[in-house]
């Protein structure tokens, strides 16, 4: 490109559409990058052929792009989550997960539910398994008594007063706690091992198949369970948080689960948080904080 073309193009910098890649090309001439560089670069790209940006909310965003900047939406992901990275609540008695089976199903294009499962009982729980319009699995439980009579301490009331209907009215089932989240696994002892040993968690029972670990403070635990081909590994905003007792144990436990992590991102120090992520054995994401 001649120079005068160069300055023309320039003058044009504002003009939206496809003629701000030229502006772009000519913008980095002007600074001084040479087009024909002797040194080969580290990578030696074919395009640049993507933006990316984070939003609050992405529902009022995206009327900002349609609507307002002639812009459409080609394809709307959803993150690709196993169904072994859900979350269960749990209601107090066995017909709430039939009414909330019922309530879902009756309710599944109001809030545009994928699927609603149908009720089944596994050792002493009933549940339903829904999916959200986000890609993430939900359950709702009941937990038999009998359970926690046997010694399964996680199915104990997660709840000292129990909510009545009235706090949750018209859908003839009442959430009573947030009871469990789920993980995968390759190796079930090495990861509770791991799990124990080094994010000193507590091993809250489990099985033959499984492994449920939780924190002494709290009654939610994690229900661990082997899958041998993992497929869909986890991004780091899929994660649990170890709050520690000050700044300083986090330093302190960044420096000291370096080489155990498969990944550690480095310390992010604000005002009122110290914080860093890092990912366990099987990859699954953790953050420690203070
Ligand atoms: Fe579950």
């Amino acid at each position: 490109m001649a120079r005068g073309d160069e300055r023309r193009a320039d003058r044009k910098h504002a003009v939206p559409a496809h003629g701000a890649g030229l502006v772009f090309v000519v913008l980095a001439e002007l600074h001084g990058l040479p087009l024909h560089c002797k040194l080969r670069a580290m990578l030696n790209p074919i395009g640049l052929t993507h933006g990316h940006y984070e939003c609050r909310a992405l529902d009022e965003t995206l009327p900002i792009f349609t609507d307002l900047l002639a812009m459409q939406v080609l394809e709307r992901g959803k993150p690709d989550k196993p169904h072994n990275n859900h979350y269960g609540v749990r209601v107090a008695r066995p017909a709430e997960v039939d009414a909330a089976h019922e309530y879902l199903e009756a309710n599944k294009a109001r809030y545009g539910l994928k699927r609603v499962s149908r009720p089944s009982a596994q050792h002493f729980a009933r549940s339903i398994y829904f999916s959200e319009p986000g890609g993430n699995t939900l359950e709702i439980e009941y937990y038999d008594p009998q359970a926690a009579a046997e010694g399964r301490s996680i199915a104990a009331p997660h709840w000292q007063r129990e909510l009545a209907e009235s706090d949750f009215p018209g859908r003839g089932y009442v959430p009573q706690a947030l009871t469990h989240g789920t993980l995968e696994c390759h190796d079930k002892d090495a990861s509770a091992a791991f799990y124990r040993d080094v994010l000193g968690l507590q091993i809250a029972g489990g099985g033959r198949i499984s492994v449920y670990i939780k924190h002494p403070a709290t009654p939610w635990y994690l229900v661990v369970l082997p899958m041998p081909k993992r497929k869909k590994p986890l991004r780091p905003v899929n994660r649990f948080t170890l709050t520690l007792a000050s700044a300083d144990d986090v330093e302190k436990a960044h420096r000291e689960l370096g080489s155990r992590a498969t990944e550690l991102q480095p310390i992010e120090r604000g005002e009122s948080c110290t914080s860093f992520l890092f990912a366990d054995l099987d990859h699954n994401w953790w953050e420690v904080r203070a």
